[in-house]
């Protein structure tokens, strides 16, 4: 398959890499031009490419940046890919860490609906609910007993069984959370979410959980008011995620 995937962080760079290896051909961009990328590109076996051009021929767009850059990504982007390429969208807000303040999401909007209005496209949402570590050094092959689940969401079940695909390909299972109005269980400070479990240990997550999309906004925000108190300043992947594990519930 073809992909643009847009920002090569953590996040972006890594599943670029992922479907690089994996056979796809994958173009790359971020808001500096090709020359910026150009070396990284080269370097996992994929094409570089300007904003102008990520879209152009694509199966898939992923787009991997801080939400307070989306306003700014040229219109024409979303209007130059066919009609039936799927737009991923892996973004988590965090106003504190990485976003402007967005006042959508101060007023309660699900975020990758918001996401989906600007760009004036269905969406896909995944890959945000893995940290960067576990997404680019746990994953594991089809049927281990130890494999990882992340969590999907969107309104085109076709689209969505293409994405399990992909994210099986990246060495992790799916956990379906429904449509993209649902994809509020699995924004930050949801139950399971960034938790490192297995498909059973988070679908038994998912099932006990009580939560709303109110307790969930009172939950990060709480959580990151607090957390380096919470983490007693050991901010290493085993107590962060030992800390998701006590609070994402
Ligand atoms: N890190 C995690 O553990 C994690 C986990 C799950 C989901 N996420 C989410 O995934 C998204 C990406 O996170 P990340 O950790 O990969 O971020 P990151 O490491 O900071 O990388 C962000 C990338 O976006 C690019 N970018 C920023 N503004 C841009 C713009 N206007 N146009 C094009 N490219 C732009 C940056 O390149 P330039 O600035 O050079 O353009 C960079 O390549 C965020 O929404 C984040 O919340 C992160």
């Amino acid at each position: 398959m073809n992909f643009g995937i847009i920002g090569v962080g953590a996040i972006g760079g890594t599943i670029a890499k992922k479907l690089a290896k994996a056979g796809h051909s994958v173009k790359v961009a971020n808001s500096r031009g090709k020359d910026v990328v150009m070396e990284f590109a080269g370097e996992i076996g994929a094409e570089a490419s300007d904003l102008t051009e990520i879209s152009q021929d694509v199966d898939v767009l992923i787009v991997s940046i801080p939400y307070g850059a989306i306003s700014s990504l040229p219109k024409d982007i979303f209007e130059n890919l066919d009609d039936d390429a799927i737009v991923i969208d892996t973004g988590n807000y965090y106003p504190e860490v990485r976003n402007e303040n967005i006042e959508d999401f101060g007023n309660g909007e699900v975020e990758s609906i918001w996401f989906s209005d600007k760009i004036n496209r269905p969406v896909v949402k995944a890959f945000n609910t893995l940290l960067a570590y576990s997404l680019a050094e746990l994953g594991k092959p089809s049927g281990d007993e130890n494999r990882l689940a992340m969590q999907i969401s969107g309104d085109d079940e076709n689209q969505k069984k293409i994405v399990t695909g992909l994210i099986d390909e990246c060495g992790f299972d799916s956990y379906d959370c429904g449509t993209l109005s649902e994809s509020w269980t699995m924004q930050p400070s949801s139950a399971g979410y960034c938790c490192d479990y297995t498909l059973d240990e988070l679908t038994e997550v998912k099932k006990k959980s009580v939560q709303t999309p109110e307790s969930v906004a009172e939950n990060r925000a709480y959580f990151y008011n607090n957390f380096a108190e919470l983490a007693n300043n050991d901010f290493s992947h085993e107590n962060v995620i030992r800390l998701n594990r006590k609070y994402n519930v």
